[in-house]
């Protein structure tokens, strides 16, 4: 059993998915929330930034760390690792075989071990028996248009003990091109009997309700429809709930969202850093508002928190951004 606020999942997403951003998508309802991907080899050697990546946000009670790893030692050493210094944080490991970098397939990771089943399994086995709590795995369609596996693997995924699987529905040559193959994922939900998480191309609430509609599957996956719009987890799960959709997030939910993303991002990782990463995601948030082409072009060059915070003031002169400032806790 995967314990879980609700089966609407934040998808891990490298670069993306830091605890500042996990805490605002878990506060729009996330029902579990992962890490982006983190080199299980990475952790071994003590990497320090790696360490960074698998701290639990403050609110986050349901957290999965998503490992990528080729060898089941440094897979398993990991595991004990983390299970050792979160003790009793981690709701889930997920293995990652879907993602499709050369700098990862590369090194027979990702993507990469959709060709190799037999290894795959014996990452799995190694990962489930190292573990206290489950164990997923995310995959794709398979590798290309004439190796699609996703049934097969699923298959393998659930001997191997594996407790749920998370499959988008492309293939590693599609990267993220193309559409999302809904089909694979409801003919991988009829072959197994472990629970199967959807993923791929929902980018409103009613992509959610299709995906569930068209796969049977038990749960989804958001990844870049969260992108600046962590609005879309309340809004799937209002319409879910009543079959009507949600309204729309205000300016002033925005901007909070901006602010307090940001506030905790610099508590993390100091101002520099912080400020740097938040430039793409400003822009994602600053996405359809008027003016948006020139907000995002001074998004793009912010260095300090004030930079955020005289960009919103521009862009939402309706606002009274210091008193939202003073609604902020983190
Ligand atoms: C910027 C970015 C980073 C990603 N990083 C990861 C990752 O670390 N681990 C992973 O399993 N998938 C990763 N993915 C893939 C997503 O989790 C997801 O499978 C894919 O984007 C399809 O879902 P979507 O259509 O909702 O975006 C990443 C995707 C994007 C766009």
């Amino acid at each position: 059993m995967i314990k879980c606020r609700n089966n609407i999942f934040l998808a891990p997403m490298a670069g993306v998915t830091d605890a500042a951003f996990r805490r605002i998508a878990i506060e729009q309802g996330a029902g579990l929330t992962y890490t982006e991907m983190v080199s299980a080899k990475g952790l071994k050697y003590g990497n320090k930034k790696t360490t960074q990546l698998i701290s639990p946000a403050a609110n986050e009670d349901f957290f999965g760390v998503q490992l990528f790893a080729s060898d089941t030692n440094s897979l398993k050493q990991s595991i004990e690792m983390i299970q050792t210094i979160h003790e009793g944080a981690v709701s889930v490991f997920d293995i990652n075989m879907g993602c499709p970098a050369a700098k990862v397939t590369n090194n027979g990771e990702g993507s990469a071990l959709m060709k190799e089943p037999k290894k795959a399994s014996g990452i799995i086995a190694a990962a489930v028996k190292a573990s206290s709590i489950p164990v997923t795995v995310k995959f794709r369609k398979g590798w290309d248009e004439t190796s699609v596996n996703a049934v097969e693997f699923a298959k393998m995924c659930e001997e191997s003990g594996s407790a749920a699987v998370a499959v988008h529905g492309r293939t590693r040559a599609q990267f993220y091109s193309g559409h999302s193959d809904n089909d694979i994922i409801a003919q991988v939900k009829s072959a197994v009997s472990i629970p199967v998480i959807g993923n791929g191309d929902i980018f409103c609430a009613g992509d959610a309700v299709n995906m569930f509609n068209e796969t049977g599957c038990d749960a989804v996956m958001v990844a870049r429809g969260a992108q600046g719009n962590p609005f879309i987890f309340r809004e799937i799960l209002h319409l879910m709930k009543t079959g009507s959709e949600a309204q729309p997030p205000t300016s002033a939910e925005k901007a909070t969202a901006m602010l307090s993303q940001a506030k905790l991002s610099v508590v993390e990782k100091g101002e520099y850093l912080a400020m740097r990463q938040m430039r793409k995601h400003a822009s994602w948030y600053l996405k359809g508002v008027r003016g948006a082409a020139r907000a995002r072009d001074e998004a793009v060059k912010m260095e300090t928190f004030d930079d955020l915070v005289q960009l919103i003031s521009k862009v939402f002169p309706e606002l009274d951004v210091t008193e939202l400032l003073n609604s902020i806790s983190i």
